[in-house]
């Protein structure tokens, strides 16, 4: 069998790319501070009042013209510039900078109504129409065409222009739509089949076809998965999730290829989803297309833990941007319009959210958006001018937010520490929540998230990394619902240990390979060695079920016959058919060790499980607090330590630090008052 091409598309110039950031972080110095600022929803009057207030507020980033087509261009080959020249040439002369948008995230009515194959087509058939945002298909020639020609008069229009740092390629690209069935990408997926598998007997044997007579004599014969009478191929599957992450990174290559021979140094970048709610996007793969990650963050107002999510969004998105800043695009002031109940956030809340964002590496605190809307789908969404303009506690906040922002500009470029990294891979989301596997209550991002939660409350930063990135540096790695990995993964994380550090691998982790076929001999067979284990049996619990562990914690989800070879047993099962069966094992590798989960714990024994992996890999927290407080060190350059604080808690706290603290421009005196954030330029 030919060896698989890697279908991704070719990776750019990074020497070029890194230059392009420089330059960005130059233009921009200090913390950024902004949003998308939507001017074609208001009269000139506001817009001229929009420049006094944002620079009263300290505004010195905007992303503009994000939907703005059908105003740019009111019909096809008729332009109208003039509004975006003035506001262009007044946000230049108040010193604000803007990444501009390429107007594509949501075609013109005139194109849409000339050209309707270039809507998006779901599993079932369903042609999504007009009249909301993002109805096109990436693979769409026609659609590519068009998005490619308002981006170079875009381009054209204003290379040079004073105001211009960044381009923001379109907008939240997945977001809505992931998926795409019609004729040109079904005509997308198989040419992308066709590259990653070379011939037609190699992907026979990848997607393992020999099962219910599925055996392909050429590509044309294949479609996108989408409505057949059962579970569907799940290579298939797989591959087409590959393909549709692909389809849209490639999109945005096509524009930025066109935004390079325009304005060859202007960096390129697009909003990311990086959370707990985006699954279609490989944004590993994605942040290699970029010339800097930006991320777009909001919170679920009804979680209580919201803070505690915020922290894993922030911390994959460092993760994605490879431990580099990056830029939080958009977040809210206060209440979103599209959960079921928008409730404000809490006064202080939108302070505390940004700086948390910076504690974890954003060098920008963005919004959506600038004003507050009067009609259209977003109008009850907060803004940093509200409904009830500037006599307003958003306003206020808003106000104090870019006074605080301004006085940590130290804080730029400086890099967040972290000896602790779980391996996050979004190929084994995909594949471990595919169809027809042991149990439905398997969900990956669950128990990497509980290991975060615990880590979090205990001040431990977390790195989230690939499986195949660079591991040295770190003290203990989590391996969590890893189910798919591929061999060089599999050993890069042995290595790990090997060279010393405290691994530990969960259940449902190392089962397939690449392409999803069980590795034989015993599960967990990529890890099998590496643990000193060997699992015969799969025994997932009913829903809602329990099993108990002799180590006086219980376990959900999730219990196997784990047999020992080579390991030592920790805890064990207790109850019938495992009774005595190791739940907890540990194994000792090179100068380190490889542990292996075999259950999903409650939640204060997953917390001592912790403590211990802690304990053995000698990871520490930043400094010494008093519980509720959230805790990071963002180291500079130059040496100097930035701890940042967060009081989430009603009291306040005592914190073990010295230093400056940025905010106050004071010594630090020990205590982070109830709601606050301390930022402590460290002695
Ligand atoms: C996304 C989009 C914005 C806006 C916000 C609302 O992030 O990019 O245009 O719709 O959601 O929360």
């Amino acid at each position: 069998m030919p060896s698989p091409i890697p279908e991704k598309s070719s990776r750019p110039d990074i020497a070029a790319s890194e230059l392009r950031t420089t330059r960005l972080w130059e233009s921009l110095p200090g913390l950024s501070y902004g949003g998308d600022y939507n001017p074609e929803q208001w009269s000139r009057d506001i817009r001229l009042e929009d420049i006094q207030l944002m620079q009263q507020a300290g505004v010195n980033a905007l992303s503009v013209g994000i939907f703005s087509w059908s105003w740019l261009e009111p019909s096809e080959g008729q332009y109208d510039f003039d509004w975006l020249d003035e506001i262009m040439d007044n946000l230049a002369a108040a010193g604000i900078k803007v990444a501009l948008a390429t107007a594509t995230a949501a075609p013109p009515a005139w194109l849409v109504h000339k050209h309707p194959e270039i809507l998006p087509v779901t599993a079932d058939g369903t042609v999504l129409g007009q009249g909301s945002r993002r109805h096109y298909s990436p693979s769409s020639s026609i659609y590519r065409q068009y998005a490619a020609k308002i981006t170079r008069t875009l381009a054209e229009r204003y290379k040079g222009h004073p105001a211009l740092v960044l381009w923001h390629v379109d907008n939240e690209l997945g977001c809505h739509v992931d998926q795409f069935h019609g004729p040109e990408d079904a005509a997308a997926f198989r040419s992308w089949l066709a590259r990653r598998y070379g011939s037609i007997e190699a992907l026979n044997e990848a997607w393992g076809t020999a099962f219910w007579s599925q055996r392909y004599g050429n590509f044309e014969e294949i479609f996108t998965p989408s409505i057949a009478p059962t579970t569907l191929n799940p290579t298939q599957q797989l591959d087409f999730a590959r393909f549709n992450s692909w389809a849209l990174i490639d999109f945005y290559d096509m524009l930025v290829a066109v935004i390079r021979e325009v304005t060859p140094h202007i960096p390129t970048t697009t909003n990311f989803m990086a959370s707990s709610a985006t699954k279609a996007l490989d944004y590993f793969d994605w942040a290699e297309h970029v010339d800097v990650v930006a991320n777009d963050h909001y919170l679920v107002a009804s979680d209580t833990e919201r803070h505690i999510e915020l922290a894993f969004s922030a911390d994959l998105t460092r993760g994605v941007a490879g431990g580099k800043p990056w830029m939080l695009m958009e977040h809210s002031t206060s209440a979103v319009n599209w959960q079921p109940r928008n409730m404000p956030k809490l006064p202080g809340e939108m302070h505390r959210n940004s700086l948390a964002h910076v504690a974890r590496g954003a060098d920008a605190v963005m919004f959506f958006q600038w004003r507050q809307s009067r009609a259209g789908s977003e109008k009850f969404h907060s803004a940093m001018v509200p409904h009830g303009g500037t006599n307003t506690r958003v306003w206020r906040e808003v106000v104090e937010l870019g006074a605080a922002l301004q006085a940590m500009a130290p804080v730029q470029g400086s890099l967040v520490e972290s000896r602790t990294a779980i391996v996050f891979d979004y190929e084994s989301w995909w594949a471990s929540e595919l169809d027809s596997h042991p149990s439905t209550d398997v969900k990956y991002l669950e128990l990497l998230r509980a290991f975060h939660r615990s880590l979090f409350l205990r001040g431990i930063t977390t790195d989230f990394v690939h499986p195949s990135a660079n591991l040295d540096g770190y003290d203990l790695i989590l391996a969590c619902t890893l189910y798919s990995v591929n061999d060089a993964d599999a050993a890069n994380i042995a290595a790990a240990a090997t060279r010393g550090a405290t691994v530990l691998v969960s259940y449902f982790s190392g089962i397939v390979d690449e392409n999803d076929a069980v590795r034989l001999g015993g599960y967990p067979g990529a890890f099998r060695d590496l643990l000193g284990i060997s699992v015969e049996e799969f025994h997932p619990l009913p829903e809602s079920g329990s099993v108990t562990v002799d180590a006086g914690w219980s376990g959900t989800i999730w219990s196997e016959h784990v047999h020992l070879a080579g390991a030592e047993a920790l805890a064990r099962f207790t109850e019938y058919p495992l009774a005595g069966v190791p739940a907890l094992t540990r194994n000792t590798a090179g100068t380190g060790s490889a542990w292996y989960l075999a259950t999903f714990p409650d939640a204060e024994s997953l917390d001592g499980i912790v403590g211990t992996l802690l304990e053995e890999s000698g990871v520490v927290a930043p400094a010494i607090a008093a519980p509720g407080v959230e805790l990071t060190r963002r180291r500079a350059a130059d040496g100097t330590g930035y701890l940042f604080a967060v009081n989430h808690g009603a009291s306040d706290a005592a914190v073990a630090a010295s230093g400056i603290e940025l905010i106050s421009g004071t010594p630090f005196a020990g205590v982070v008052a109830a709601g606050a954030v301390a930022v402590i330029a460290e002695s």
